[in-house]
């Protein structure tokens, strides 16, 4: 019998035009679109063409007008700061993000313009997003634990006029002082932002390079506010860069209108949520999820956000998001799985839950990586809500696969998250493009067009994303995920089919690590898998060939190569581990079997693939993986 999920999500199909449309009536206009869905330029297809918006009216002074005036927009919690909380109205927070268009203007910051943003989990990093959305300057916000060398490939791609920094960020009880980053980046890229706009933190005062920055205190009291310009639904909203299979990222483009569109629509349909609720994710900003679901979101639809600067565990205490959730009565909450296994290591029992009162709580949702069926059963059994296990990407901006608990309510399957959203033609296929059938594993591609919100391209970069996602399965989108549908649609999201892994939620290429490995002077071949880790789902492991007549100590050549990987990629990377050995595992054409070494380390069954060049490779792979603590020995 059919259901208002099966209903929305046939339509979307049939009917994009209607269906998208109707969703459109949510958001304010200054233009009404031309056409839903423009198709004229396959495989380029644009939504909401002719219609003019802009996001950060919607989000913010929209609210404003509508009466929401008064209610909090941001409450932001700190326990790494002495237990700082800060609410933010919507009016506040109006004039806050008024203001910082007026500097970023007052910079010659114009719509078309790039800012690069390098913030820690503090409200003014929502401000800073918002203030370029009302100009319609474009906006590439870059993680924190990325190294310096990362962020210049970033200000190299995107060419910002001016950059947005904090003087520092704070991991649990450490201070990262931020402008030796900021400054290393800048002294090694290409091209030089004109200017930086510093937030001084009590944490780490001064530092600001004279006639470069600014200090964002000073220039904030002294700044007319900045009205909100009228962008193309199709003008670029941000760029976001996401790990590729090189170490060259891939700028993910995210439009104005379809984005404003479908997240405000995802709020009540996947979500539930209603405006003037309470929605946490506990995600960081620099991601996709703190994109969308951190800032745009809720924001969109009159929510309040809360922005936790802190760790699930250590915070003080495994009790961190328990008391988060009880402090601002959260409603719903959104996380990785990893952070939920934190959490059980240390807590086992969730004696803390016990101290909070969650009587406002109605649903967790997971992603960033599968939620195992262990740390699922351990959520829903002491939460006693919803667990939501649902499935998306940064290129996607939005979830593909979800239980849509505001249409339709499906029984949780472990191990999957649930069925396609509404918008997306999810099929399994084959090499050709062809379904398979239902309960065989395939690579799960997504029929073109894509919905709205989705990336248009790859920032001035239009080859790399016909050939990174839509070249291999004509007339589908790549998820470079494989996996396979159950009988009933469930889908069942199992590996990567790139060279892409995730490290505690965390996206990262192992290509790009190989190539700073690569560039050690002593190492001659390397190769980078990532490994199963109870706590992390994946961590790197690095594999080291030494140029013929290197003798210094194997430790000192090790601990260099993790240095340089924290210098080069930064923490984020999480490389603590590497062995040297003598050759690497490969196919009689020269490809080295990553997949065969990861299945050793996992203790997995394995075949040495009929190719290999020489199958007693892979008993020194083996020791040295043991030697790592890594693998047990193998059984004959
Ligand atoms: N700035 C600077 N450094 C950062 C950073 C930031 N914003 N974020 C992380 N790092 C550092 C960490 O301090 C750590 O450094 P270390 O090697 O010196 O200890 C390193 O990067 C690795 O971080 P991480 O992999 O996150 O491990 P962790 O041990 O610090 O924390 C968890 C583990 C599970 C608690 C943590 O990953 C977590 O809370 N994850 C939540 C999931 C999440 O946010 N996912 C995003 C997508 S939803
Ligand atoms: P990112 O772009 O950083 O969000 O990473 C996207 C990738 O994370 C996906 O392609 C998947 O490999 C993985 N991923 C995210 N959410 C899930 C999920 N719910 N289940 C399985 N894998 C997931």
């Amino acid at each position: 019998m059919s259901n208002p999920y099966d209903e929305a999500h046939a339509q979307s199909l049939d009917d994009p035009d209607a269906f998208w449309g109707a969703a459109a009536e949510d958001i304010h206009w200054t233009r009404r679109w031309d056409k839903v869905l423009d198709d004229s330029n396959p495989p380029f297809y644009r939504w909401f063409a002719g219609g003019e918006l802009n996001t950060c009216y919607n989000a913010v002074d929209r609210h404003v007008e509508a009466g929401r005036g008064d209610q909090a927009a941001v409450i932001y919690d700190s326990p790494v700061t002495g237990d700082t909380v800060r609410t933010m109205t919507y009016a506040e927070l109006q004039d806050q993000v008024a203001r910082f268009a007026g500097v970023l203007a007052a910079q010659g910051v114009a719509k078309g313009d790039r800012v690069v943003i390098y913030m820690p989990m503090v409200p003014e990093t929502l401000v800073a997003m918002l203030g370029c959305a009302r100009l319609g300057a474009v906006h590439s916000v870059v993680f924190g634990g990325f190294a310096a060398n990362e962020l210049a490939i970033r200000i190299d791609d995107a060419k910002p006029k001016a950059m947005v920094s904090a003087t520092c960020g704070i991991e649990g009880g450490r201070v990262i002082e931020y402008l030796p980053l900021l400054n290393g980046a800048i002294e090694q890229a290409s091209h030089k932002p004109d200017h930086c706009i510093i937030l001084e933190r009590p944490q780490a005062p001064g530092g600001l390079t004279s006639g470069r920055d600014l200090d964002w205190a000073e220039a904030m009291q002294g700044a007319t506010p900045h009205d909100c310009v009228p962008l193309a639904a199709t003008d670029p909203l941000y760029i976001l860069y996401t790990s590729g299979t090189t170490g060259e990222p891939k700028g993910v483009v995210r439009d104005n209108g379809g984005h404003a569109v479908a997240l405000k629509w995802s709020m009540k349909a996947i979500y539930d949520v209603d405006p003037g609720e309470v929605y946490w994710a506990a995600s960081d900003v620099g991601w996709v999820v703190g994109h969308s679901y951190i800032v745009y979101a809720p924001l969109l639809h009159g929510c309040t956000t809360v922005v936790y600067e802190g760790k699930p565990v250590g915070t003080p205490d495994a009790g961190a998001f328990w008391r988060v959730i009880a402090d601002h009565k959260v409603s719903v909450m959104f996380t990785a799985p990893t952070a939920f296994r934190a959490i059980k290591r240390e807590d086992p029992e969730a004696a803390l839950l016990k101290q909070y009162d969650m009587s406002n709580f109605k649903t967790l949702f997971l992603a960033g990586e599968r939620t195992d069926p262990d740390t699922l059963a351990w959520a829903q059994t002491h939460l006693e809500r919803p667990v939501i296990d649902h499935w998306w990407q940064t290129e996607t901006g939005w979830p593909i696969a979800s239980n849509c608990l505001g249409l339709h309510v499906f029984p949780v399957r472990p191990g999957s998250p649930t069925k396609a959203v509404p918008g997306w033609d999810v099929q399994v296929v084959d090499a050709d493009a062809k379904p398979v059938p239902r309960g065989d594993i395939g690579a799960i591609c997504c029929k073109l067009p894509l919905p709205p919100g989705t990336l248009p391209t790859l920032w001035q970069n239009d080859t790399r994303y016909v050939e990174s996602y839509l070249e291999e399965f004509p007339g589908f989108y790549k998820t470079a995920d494989a996996g396979y549908q159950d009988e009933d649609g469930y889908l069942y999201i199992m590996s990567r089919t790139d060279d892409i892994i995730n490290v505690a939620g965390h996206r990262l290429s192992t290509g790009g690590m190989e190539e700073v490995l690569a560039a050690h002077p002593d190492v001659a071949e390397c190769a980078v898998v990532g490994v199963e880790d109870q706590l992390k789902g994946q961590s790197p492991v690095g594999f080291l060939v030494l140029k013929a007549g290197v003798s210094r100590p194997e430790g000192d050549i090790v601990g260099e190569a993790v240095a340089l990987m924290r210098e080069k990629i930064g923490p984020v990377a999480a490389f603590k581990q590497a062995a040297i050995v003598e050759r690497l595992p490969k196919t009689r054409s020269g490809k080295i079997l990553r997949g065969t070494m990861q299945k050793i380390a996992d203790n997995q069954e394995y075949k040495a693939p009929a190719t290999i060049d020489d199958p007693a490779i892979l008993d020194e792979i083996e020791e040295a993986l043991i030697g790592l603590g890594l693998a047990s020995a193998r059984k004959d």
